[in-house]
């Protein structure tokens, strides 16, 4: 079974290469773009990954040192939109997936988040292809609230994306992401 657990500084490497390895074989699924990846230091991503636990923060899904599958999150930091957090980088490498890792991954991160002081919702986007996705989110309790059309242009195709909020004060009273 994997371990899911928060990333630190000491993960980068596995982290950058596991990025890499999402940015190249989902490139619908992101807004970033492997080439824009590749540019990243290790130190940035070491920096990135320990910077500020409370409030941002990578789960992981490992099977010793080897990554399985990840979930970004950050809390936004302004005085006006600090009750806002966001995910990012939701993946799970192809032949570990149907396992329920995903799902775990993503209650975990909910769990931590949850226990935030002050923040009140979690947004995401999710393109309209990546229909897993997209089943995974409203299974934890996540509601679509609006859709950008062409919100993304990868290789001369657009994606449109589907974007989400999960209120944490109904999460918080029902568990409902506990699922
Ligand atoms: C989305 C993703 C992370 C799911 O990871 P996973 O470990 O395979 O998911 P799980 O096994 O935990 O499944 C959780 C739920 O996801 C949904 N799901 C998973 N695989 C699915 C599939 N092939 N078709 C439809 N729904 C699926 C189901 O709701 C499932 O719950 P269920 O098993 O109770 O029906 C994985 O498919 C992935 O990395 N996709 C490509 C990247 C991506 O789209 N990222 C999201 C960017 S916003």
């Amino acid at each position: 079974m994997a371990e899911i657990r928060l990333l630190t500084g000491d993960d980068a490497n596995e982290f950058w290469d596991f990025r890499l390895e999402a940015l190249e074989r989902e490139a619908e699924a992101f807004s970033s773009s492997a080439e824009e990846h590749r540019s990243l230091s290790l130190d940035e991503v070491r920096g990135q990954l320990g910077a500020d636990p409370a409030t941002s923060f990578v789960v992981g899904a490992l099977e010793g040192r080897k990554l399985l599958g990840t979930a970004g999150f950050y809390r936004e930091k302004g005085l006006k939109t600090a009750h806002k957090g966001h995910i990012w980088g939701v993946y799970v490498t192809f032949s570990a997936r149907g396992q329920g890792i995903g799902r775990d991954i993503l209650r975990a991160l909910l769990k931590r988040a949850a226990s935030i002081d002050g923040l009140e919702q979690i947004q995401l986007s999710v393109g309209t292809t990546q229909t897993a996705a997209a089943k995974l989110y409203r299974s934890l309790g996540f509601e679509p609230w609006g859709c950008e059309a062409k919100a993304l242009k990868v290789g001369g195709c657009y994606i449109d994306e589907e974007y989400m909020v999960l209120n944490l004060d109904r999460l918080r009273k029902t568990g409902k992401a506990a699922r």
